[in-house]
């Protein structure tokens, strides 16, 4: 019950700007004070008021020149992509089937998969990702050495077994039976065990039978707060391939609706090309997005229309979608988002993209009690920002005239090495350097 307070500029975001407002949506402490306790947030605010009420001779730690927020959430990404990121020349199919799957492979082996897996969630940390929401490969093993490192780290993460029992290599695929029976072990021994969570994962709608979806599906009913993950409307030559190998469907979306696949912890990458009455259905399902910008630029894709899935009411999260997206950094991965929507005529406010980044994608994982922001009582994942991380970013930073200002520098500019520390509730687990000084 040893508390801890750490004072420095803190900025979190409150709610949707979109639905209370941009003055309601945020709060910003110039002088802030966050104290944790017991790996939650005990108490926030102003430094005065906060100290004032809080006991005299309690620690404190300041940090100067910095911005502590909450860690990011990352709500779709690959581990066992890590070592293949930036894989040149090709477009979705081409690129699973030339790079992707062999890559794939290797997780056959255990101490591969724990090798890439602590890779990885050392790279998050890097890159202030708290949470994730982890796509593993078809070997059950893959998805057992992620979970005991990121248990042993203490973060809170979602990841499922990919499922996939045709059209990839005999040596990538499952079983509706094996791949039934390897979910269902890896549910039972991790899901809610510590603060690691299960998804649901058959990989895409091509790569599995109706009968391993329909498994799926059987899956997602028997298992209460159980995720689901998969792919949807990513790239028009999948949605066509999608078509045929479904015919007696409506679309891409219905397919996964007719195994009873939509729903409030369901999240659905991509959906860049969905019709009219697809978004209709993901909104009265209450299903979620997760738009992946830097991975729809680089397989060329397509644009996501932001403004339009929340015309839906979709909730909608961001993702890296690594080693599809090009960097773990959802600072750049903001500042690809926003160059999506110029390129549609939308604006994306940076208090906006903050509330995406973080709580907005604490809802779309239905956590938005338990991580997203500071709010006492949250789980204590914060970050310690450095705002002048860079030499262009301290210039620049030094000519920005408000915090609005500071903030959209930050993410068109930022990336790992603005993190300056990453803590997971409420330890310190990742650190940058040295540069800070305890009081
Ligand atoms: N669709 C099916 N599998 C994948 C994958 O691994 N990455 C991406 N971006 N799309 C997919
Ligand atoms: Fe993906």
């Amino acid at each position: 019950t040893h508390a801890i307070a750490y004072r420095a500029a803190i900025l979190h975001s409150l709610a949707d700007p979109a639905k209370v407002g941009l003055d309601a949506s945020y709060a910003y402490y110039e002088d802030g004070v966050l104290v944790v306790a017991d790996g939650h947030v005990r108490d926030i605010g102003p430094a005065d008021t906060v100290l004032a009420r809080q006991p005299a001779d309690l620690e404190v730690i300041r940090f100067e020149n910095q911005l502590i927020t909450s860690g990011f959430i990352d709500t779709h990404i690959h581990f066992p992509q890590t070592e293949m990121i930036a894989s040149y020349g090709e477009q979705l199919l081409d690129w699973l089937n030339n790079y992707t799957f062999p890559e794939e492979r290797k997780f056959v082996d255990a101490a591969h998969a724990a090798r890439v897996a602590t890779l990885f969630l050392d790279e998050l940390l890097r890159n202030g990702t708290t949470t994730a929401m982890v796509f593993g490969t078809v070997h059950k093993a893959s998805v057992e050495a992620f979970f005991a490192e990121s248990d042993k780290r203490n973060m809170r993460m979602i990841a499922g077994k990919v499922m996939m029992d045709r059209h990839a290599p005999d040596y990538l695929l499952d079983t509706p039976e094996s791949g039934y029976a390897d979910s269902k072990a890896l549910i039972e021994r991790w899901h809610n065990k510590g603060r690691q969570l299960y998804a649901v994962t058959p990989r895409f709608a091509p790569t599995s039978t109706a009968e391993q979806l329909s498994a799926a599906g059987k899956l997602l009913a028997e298992y209460e707060g159980v995720y689901l993950q998969t792919h949807l409307s990513e790239n028009k030559q999948e949605i066509e391939w999608v078509r045929s190998l479904f015919p007696e469907r409506k679309g891409y979306l219905d397919v996964y609706d007719h195994f009873g696949l939509l729903g409030e912890r369901s999240v659905f990458a991509h959906a860049v090309h969905l019709e009219q009455e697809e978004c209709e259905r993901m909104g009265e399902s209450d299903s979620v997005i997760s738009f992946c910008p830097t991975s729809n630029l680089f397989l060329g894709s397509g644009l996501f229309d932001l403004p339009r899935m929340e015309e839906h009411r979709i909730r909608v999260g961001l993702g890296t979608d690594v080693g599809g997206g090009t960097s773990f950094s959802m600072l750049q991965t903001i500042a690809e988002a926003y160059k999506i929507q110029q390129l549609q005529q939308h604006k994306l406010h940076p208090i906006k993209a903050l509330y995406l980044a973080t709580l907005g994608g604490a809802r779309a994982l239905r956590l938005e009690n338990k991580i997203g922001n500071l709010e006492v009582g949250k789980e204590a994942d914060f970050l310690v920002l450095d705002l002048h991380a860079t030499p262009l970013m301290d210039a620049r930073m030094n000519n920005a005239h408000n915090l609005f200002e500071q903030l959209f520098v930050l993410m068109m500019l930022g990336d790992d090495r603005a993190i300056a520390e990453t803590y997971i509730y409420g330890d310190c687990r990742y650190r940058r350097d040295q540069r800070q000084t305890a009081v």
